[in-house]
């Protein structure tokens, strides 16, 4: 008996990182899976050798007629969507300066709109089958500020409050809405902080409380709850996954170490 049986699910950003290890979970646990991504070439194969009943769409999540024809396909493979799996985002950096009004939009573009044009396109289908529970990624970035990361950041912190205005509307139609925030997690996106000679890894051994990235199969264990009716009183709320490091101060960040009276 599968945590997702009879339950049908759409995950965006399915080619990699957390959304392909959501969309391999949600299949494996028996929901019928749609799996979305502007990276064909990832996402076909990753759909193929997932194991459980899977599909691959092409999307854009900035596509309104993309999200229609996921609708459809997904209506026509195995009937209305009854969880949307939001995990499609791309990163972003740099100082205030020297964003232009294009590296914001395609930012915002990405990482909100997208949202929107997600939770808009599911609604009726869920409303269709009496229940719906939507996930958006957002990051720990929709919980505080982050140095050079004003778009990404404000990106974060709308999906964060679209969430909670969609769970209030939502709920009285049996849909809840729920975001993830995410600290640092070991998937390809992050190797573009790294070409910004950035040393992640040692960044989240020094800020994380457990010393080290989450993997995208933490993360996935996370949306399979949300995604179940095991989370059935959860709405409109902010699920962090960050090994503590958004907890508060950790000594160890500002002394290196934690020293001995403090339990190092
Ligand atoms: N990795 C981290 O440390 C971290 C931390 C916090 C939040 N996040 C967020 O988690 C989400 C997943 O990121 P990830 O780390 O798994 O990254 P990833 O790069 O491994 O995966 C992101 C996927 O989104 C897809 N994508 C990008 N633009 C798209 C578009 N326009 N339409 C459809 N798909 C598109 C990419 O092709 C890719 O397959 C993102 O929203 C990201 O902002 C990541």
């Amino acid at each position: 008996m599968g945590r997702l049986d009879g339950q049908v699910a759409i995950v965006t950003g399915a080619a990699s990182g957390m959304g392909a290890a959501t969309a391999a979970a949600y299949a494996r646990e028996g929901a019928k899976t749609v799996c979305l991504d502007v990276n064909d070439a990832l996402g076909e194969p990753h759909a193929k050798s997932i194991d459980g009943e899977a599909r691959y769409q092409h999307l854009d999540v900035t596509s309104e007629s993309d999200w229609a024809d996921a609708i459809t396909v997904c209506r026509e493979s195995y009937g209305p969507p009854t969880i949307l799996a939001a995990c499609a985002g791309i990163g972003a950096g740099g100082p205030i300066a020297d964003t232009t009004l294009d590296d914001w939009n395609h930012v915002i573009g990405i990482n909100q709109t997208g949202i929107f044009l997600g939770m808009r396109a599911v609604v009726p289908s869920m409303v269709e089958a009496g229940h719906g529970s939507i996930v958006n990624i957002s990051s720990t970035d929709g919980l505080q500020g982050g140095v050079g990361q004003l778009a990404y950041v404000a990106s974060k912190f709308a999906v964060r409050g679209m969430t909670k205005a969609a769970a209030l509307e939502l709920g009285e139609v049996g849909i809840r809405v729920n975001s993830v925030h995410p600290g640092f997690i070991d998937t390809p996106l992050l190797g573009q902080a790294r070409g910004f000679g950035l040393d992640i890894d040692a960044m989240a051994a020094r800020i994380s409380v457990l010393h080290r990235m989450g993997t995208p199969e933490e993360v996935a264990s996370l949306m399979v709850y949300l995604g179940s009716d095991e989370s059935g009183y959860c709405t409109g709320a902010e699920f962090v996954i960050d090994g503590g490091m958004t907890a508060g101060y950790n000594a160890g960040t500002f002394y290196g170490t934690v020293p001995e009276t403090l339990g190092g």
